[in-house]
């Protein structure tokens, strides 16, 4: 029986790896959302549930390592289940989801998962069973070069884990071919991949301190409008720094314009450098197109609720807010809803 008041769950996917800004993203989503989420395993609010899909591995840990697997592997993970229940989500339907427990290694007693307005499946593989892959409403990919995921892991696992750099390099070439083969292609289906690159405002910027991030849009995808900057189908370069938006070293530079990417057709919209002062942001927000924010400002005031949340004064912040605004307006789309402003 359907749950009072959905009429059309909306299911969106988030791939990326482990340590590439998933939960920083997903904080930013469920504040555009204004969604109150319990600290169950599986959060879930009056609105919006998000699922880790950790939880449908296989084996666990200690079997693993019997079937000599990793847990990027198509093998160590129950897809036909994944299908299964995302389907009876999407028709509104509860379930019992399994548990992986990343503290103990093993799977905990599964827990009950009712319908809801909007579902967000996140983790390694959204994308990879066509059968999963065909209920998302939209599909994002969070795309970190080897280069910036490596600064991230160091400053992470050896600052506050004790890690040594050994360790962190060995891990991270252990991963790279069930990554390439299981992982990575995902992103040439996605509607929107948000690339995140070393920049190339700075010659030799080894900690990956500024960044050069790119939110690629598939034009295929009709579930939303494609952002753009001062004018739709343009090519442009824009450098925003002088009287209305003050620059320190190493400045900003924007770029948009159609692309193509695996072959598809796209729209890129590429931001390098950092902001001095995040309220000025409002200068670059009136300058984007289609955005779907719901009042003007309404971009720049959500990365002024996160100003400490990593990567707020770069593309990453920019691009995860927009791409926030893009599951909002296809929750619209699907649902013929309204959404009020939180
Ligand atoms: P995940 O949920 O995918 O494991 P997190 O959001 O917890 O990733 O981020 C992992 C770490 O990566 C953060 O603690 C931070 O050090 C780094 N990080 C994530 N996003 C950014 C960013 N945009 N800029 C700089 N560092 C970042
Ligand atoms: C990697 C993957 C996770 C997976 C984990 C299992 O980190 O990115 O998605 O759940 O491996 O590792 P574990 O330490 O629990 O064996």
């Amino acid at each position: 029986m359907k749950q009072k008041g959905i009429e059309r769950p909306v299911i969106i996917g988030v791939a990326a790896d482990s340590g590439c800004g998933k939960s920083t993203f997903l904080r930013r989503v469920l504040n555009i959302f204004g969604a109150q989420v319990s600290k169950a395993h599986t959060p879930q609010g009056d609105f919006i549930t998000v699922i880790c899909l950790d939880d449908y591995h296989y084996h666990d840990r200690k079997g693993r390592k019997v079937a000599n697997v990793t847990a990027l592997d198509e093998k160590a993970n129950n897809f036909t289940l994944m299908a299964a229940q995302v389907k009876a989500l999407k028709e509104g339907k509860a379930i019992y989801k399994p548990i992986y427990n990343h503290d103990t290694g093993e799977h905990d007693p599964s827990e009950l998962i009712e319908p809801n307005h909007l579902v967000v499946i996140e983790g390694l593989h959204p994308m990879y069973d066509p059968r999963v892959a065909e209920l998302l409403d939209l599909s994002v990919y969070m795309d970190v070069s080897d280069e910036v995921k490596l600064s991230w892991k160091v400053q992470r696992d050896m600052a506050e884990r004790g890690h040594t750099l050994e360790n962190i390099l060995a891990s991270i070439e252990s991963r790279k071919p069930d990554f390439a083969q299981f992982v990575d292609p995902q992103k040439k289906k996605a509607d929107i991949v948000l690339n995140i690159l070393p920049t190339q405002l700075v010659p030799d910027d080894k900690e990956n301190k500024y960044l050069r991030v790119q939110m690629i849009q598939r034009e295929a995808a009709t579930n939303f409008a494609k952002v753009s900057i001062f004018d739709e189908g343009s090519t442009i370069d824009w450098v925003p720094c002088g009287r209305k938006l003050s620059c320190s070293y190493p400045g900003i530079k924007f770029h948009y314009g159609p692309d193509s990417y695996f072959g598809e057709d796209v729209t890129v919209l590429e931001m390098d450098g950092v902001v001095e002062k995040l309220d000025e942001m409002i200068y670059v927000e009136s300058h984007l197109n289609n955005t779907e924010t719901k009042f003007y400002g309404e971009m720049t005031q959500q990365l002024l609720k996160n100003p400490t949340a990593p990567g707020t004064f770069n593309g990453t912040g920019l691009f995860q807010v927009l791409i926030a605004l893009k599951m909002r307006e296809v929750y619209e789309k699907c649902t013929g809803r309204k959404l009020s402003v939180n």
